[in-house]
């Protein structure tokens, strides 16, 4: 570790991997290249699309130092002032400018409490407001007019997100940013992490939850390849898809996976789940719901051996 002022002890080595592995499904290597980076004094940006575990690493991370995550939505309106903050009109009015009048923004406040600053869509901000961040990057303090210098804690990191898949209203990264940035890119979980992370967040268990698992992993998963499909469904739709179908079989009195009824309360949760999530190509001369249709049966119908649990 090489930020000055710093416990390096606590922080370092394998024991305080493993202890943030613990919050985590799977992602050894991501969350080793990240806490390297971070652990290094380093900002970073993670590359993948959605749904693969970037807030969740982060999250784990900040918990495990003990400092806070300070989230910002990186679009078009987040202007500098936004993101640094801003003096409060009614006050100044009655007690003119001053620090007290100063209410933080995100960056400030992750400055001085030696947060991560973790901007998600990190290429639609506006270019101007790139610029006040590399000024922070570089300088680890920010010059703020009528507050004076705000000097970052030791733990203070800029974490930024990106997904590849995002083609609209993005501005490419200048290089004067990119340049200050380490890179992480992220991928989809392998099928038998997001069983994982599925089974985790939505605790079904026994035979049906087992089978529930396995077809809203295997479904969810058959999104992304579909010829028709630009972007699938991330392990988000999977964990719905589980949680719905497990609700819908319940008010249908189905607690059996082999009963006759199920593959098609599977489908009518898994058009609730995944219509929205999946973007169509352009080019595309079908639905939302032919996709998944098509997606089922592929599982259920043509290929049943395959949903046999295990
Ligand atoms: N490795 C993991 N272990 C446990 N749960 C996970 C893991 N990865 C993802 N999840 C779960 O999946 C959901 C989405 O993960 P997360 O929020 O980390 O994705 P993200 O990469 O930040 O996505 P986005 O780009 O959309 O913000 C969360 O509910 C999270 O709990
Ligand atoms: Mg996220």
């Amino acid at each position: 570790m090489t930020v000055e002022g710093q416990s390096t002890t606590d922080r370092r080595g394998s024991e305080t991997r493993g202890r943030i592995a613990r919050h985590l499904v799977g992602r050894e290597r991501e969350l080793e290249l990240a806490l390297a980076a971070v652990g290094a004094g380093r900002d970073l940006v993670l590359e993948g699309p959605p749904g693969t575990s970037k807030t969740t690493m982060l999250k784990a991370i900040t918990e495990e130092w003990g400092i806070p995550l300070f989230f910002v939505e990186g679009n078009a309106d987040l202007t500098a002032a936004k993101l640094v903050g801003h003096h409060n009109p009614a006050r100044v009015l009655k007690e003119d400018y001053s620090a007290d009048t100063f209410v933080p923004g995100p960056l400030a406040l992750a400055m001085e409490n030696g947060g991560f600053l973790y901007i998600e869509e990190f290429n639609r901000a506006p270019e101007d407001t790139l610029n006040t961040l590399l000024t922070a990057m570089a300088d680890r303090r920010i010059e703020v007019p009528r507050v004076g210098l705000i000097t970052a804690a030791p733990t203070f990191r800029v974490i930024a997100s990106m997904n590849p898949f995002d083609n609209v209203g993005t501005t490419r990264l200048s290089t004067s940013v990119s340049d200050r940035l380490n890179r992480i890119v992220v991928g989809y979980q392998d099928a038998e992490a997001e069983a994982g992370i599925v089974r985790l967040r939505s605790r079904l268990v026994g035979r049906l939850g087992d089978r529930i698992v396995g077809d809203a992993v295997a479904v969810t998963r058959a999104t992304r390849s579909h010829p028709d499909v630009r972007q699938g469904s991330s392990v988000r739709g999977a964990i719905d898809c589980a949680l719905i179908t497990d609700e819908l079989s319940a008010l249908r009195d189905l607690a059996d996976p082999d009963d006759d009824r199920y593959p098609e309360t599977f489908f009518d949760a898994m058009v609730v789940s995944l219509s929205g999530r999946i973007h169509l190509d352009e080019a595309a001369e079908t639905t939302a719901e032919r996709v998944l249709r098509e997606i089922w049966e592929d599982r259920f119908v043509l290929e049943p051996a395959r949903a046999e649990p295990g």
